[in-house]
């Protein structure tokens, strides 16, 4: 089915290692929308107006939703997300690493917006044409939000980009701390990427993580000029060649740094996963009761 490009859908026969493989996945990518609500909610009460308030609670909600889409999705697969969430909490499921960096001003929520969802953008509309079913059709709403995501953050950017000069400085200061991470957001380099090949002979990946973070850097250095801001690269620079932006070296140690728990924010975000989940503990049961109590009268 695979190599015919058709989909496989959840009760179709798998190897368990392509089931294996799915679970990671999606879990990790769930996992990142839930992490990831954590570093924008940071500054809902302290947004400049209200018009920008309820713009980012409702992208913090959209993360909510992809998570709990994805969640689903990683149930088709026969586990359960209280499970995942217990290794996430335990350290033995991931997130993505670009939510271990701290939001220090108002302008890191353009550039989250702007790069962070940008970069989930070009990393996931490729999910829409992944070959389980259950995963592409979870991809097709989540890639229409993360584009009011993008443009919304874009827009910060933009106003501040072109406001005061101190403005315009926060949104350099934003843009410098959040390019690199953004670029770490694909993985590390194909040479470097033990899951890669199978997951593209399973077309769980449709393109490399080079070749994806190549068309991510193609895409945001016009954006950036149009922005008026600069990206944090020295050896930036055109090839017309190839037709692509060249850019400099990453820093793969402080990419297995975050990987391994010591990023700025990771032991932060973990401890406040697992609180929210320990507080939340009662809706769980409150909701489960219900459920419990509608079954019974359903079958009485
Ligand atoms: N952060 C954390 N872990 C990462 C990572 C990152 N940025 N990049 C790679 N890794 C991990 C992989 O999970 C893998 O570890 P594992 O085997 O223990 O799971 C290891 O590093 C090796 O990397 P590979 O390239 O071999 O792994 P993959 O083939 O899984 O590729 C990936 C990594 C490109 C992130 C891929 O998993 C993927 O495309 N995932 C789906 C998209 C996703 O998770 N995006 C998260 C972005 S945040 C988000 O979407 C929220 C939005 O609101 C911004």
């Amino acid at each position: 089915m695979v190599a015919a490009d058709e989909r496989v859908e959840p009760r179709d026969w798998m190897p368990e290692a392509y089931r294996r493989t799915l679970v990671r996945q999606i879990a990790q990518h769930a996992h990142s929308e839930i992490i990831g609500m954590q570093p924008e909610g940071n500054w809902v009460t302290r947004a400049p107006s209200l018009r920008r308030k309820a713009i980012l609670l409702a992208k913090v909600q959209d993360e909510a939703g992809h998570g709990l889409y994805l969640y689903s999705a990683a149930e088709t697969l026969g586990v359960d997300r209280a499970e995942l969430l217990d290794l996430l909490h335990a350290g033995r499921q991931k997130y993505s690493s670009i939510f271990n960096y701290p939001t220090l001003t108002w302008a890191d929520m353009g550039a989250i917006g702007w790069l962070v969802d940008g970069a989930a953008i070009v990393n996931q509309v490729p999910i829409t044409r992944c070959s389980y079913g259950p995963y592409a059709r979870a991809m097709v709403r989540i890639c229409k939000e993360e584009s009011f995501h993008q443009r919304q953050g874009f827009e910060v950017l933009h106003h501040l980009s072109h406001g005061t000069p101190e403005q315009h400085a926060m949104a350099q200061d934003a843009v410098d701390r959040w390019w690199w991470p953004s670029l770490m957001m694909f993985g590390p380099p194909d040479d470097r990427s033990p899951n890669s090949a199978r997951s593209m002979a399973w077309r769980i990946k449709r393109f490399s993580n080079d070749e994806l973070r190549q068309r991510f850097v193609d895409m945001a250095v016009p954006q950036a000029q149009a922005l008026g801001l600069t990206l944090p690269d020295p050896d930036l620079r055109w090839d017309e060649e190839a037709g692509h932006w060249r850019y400099g070296p990453i820093d793969w140690d402080e990419f297995a740094r975050v990987l391994t728990g010591d990023g700025p924010c990771n032991a932060q975000r973990l401890e406040h996963r697992v609180r929210a989940h320990e507080d939340g503990a009662w809706v769980r049961e409150a909701a489960t009761a219900y459920a419990q109590k509608q079954a019974a009268r359903a079958r009485a």
